[in-house]
């Protein structure tokens, strides 16, 4: 079912920005800790998942609080999931991007399993936080659903290992 026989896309998108009102990218320390954040719970709850994360693999919870470089990854993984949650009710804009974060992420020859998975993680990030409604996880999962079907599609078309 696409998402706009059940719920709009604009609804959806503002949905999953309101999800963000307590996750804003900026430079303050609450700012770098909401980026932060995101990869102290991933590396913590998914820690076979830290295997792409070249010189970190070992990093506890602990270890990505205290590294300057998580600081940085924060910032980018959390701007990415604004900038999914703002796009999403312009389709082909949400879908080229998708494409493009495809295509960076090439390099690290990950499983296409997690293209799908990644919104597990993210959704239980806020949700640790306790600043996630069920209506707001629900909208995500439908955004990380089309996200994955545009990954997949892009992958078999790029000729490199998909989900079928
Ligand atoms: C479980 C799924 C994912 C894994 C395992 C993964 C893995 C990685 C790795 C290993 C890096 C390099 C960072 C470093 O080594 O310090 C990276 C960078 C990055 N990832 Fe992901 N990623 C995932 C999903 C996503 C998703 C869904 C997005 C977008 C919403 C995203 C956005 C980014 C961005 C923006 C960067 C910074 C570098 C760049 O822009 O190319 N990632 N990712």
């Amino acid at each position: 079912m696409s998402p706009s026989s059940s719920s709009s896309r604009k609804e959806i998108r503002d949905l999953c920005v309101k999800s963000l009102d307590e996750k804003m990218v900026g430079t303050t320390e609450k700012n770098i800790e909401n980026g932060n954040g995101f990869y102290q719970y991933f590396f913590t709850n998914f820690p076979d998942l830290r295997v792409y994360f070249k010189g970190a693999e070992k990093y506890t919870g602990e270890d990505v609080k205290k590294s300057e470089r998580f600081d940085k990854q924060g910032q980018r993984i959390l701007l990415a999931c604004h900038l999914l949650a703002n796009v999403f009710d312009n389709e082909e804009v949400f879908k080229a991007y998708v494409r493009e974060t495809i295509n960076r992420h090439r390099i690290y020859k990950m499983d296409p399993a997690l293209w799908m998975a990644f919104f597990t993680v993210f959704t239980g990030y806020l949700n640790s936080t306790g600043s996630l409604t069920d209506e707001q996880r629900a909208a995500w999962m439908s955004l990380g659903k089309e996200f994955n079907e545009e990954s997949q599609l892009h992958l078999k078309n790029s000729n490199l290992p998909y989900v079928h």
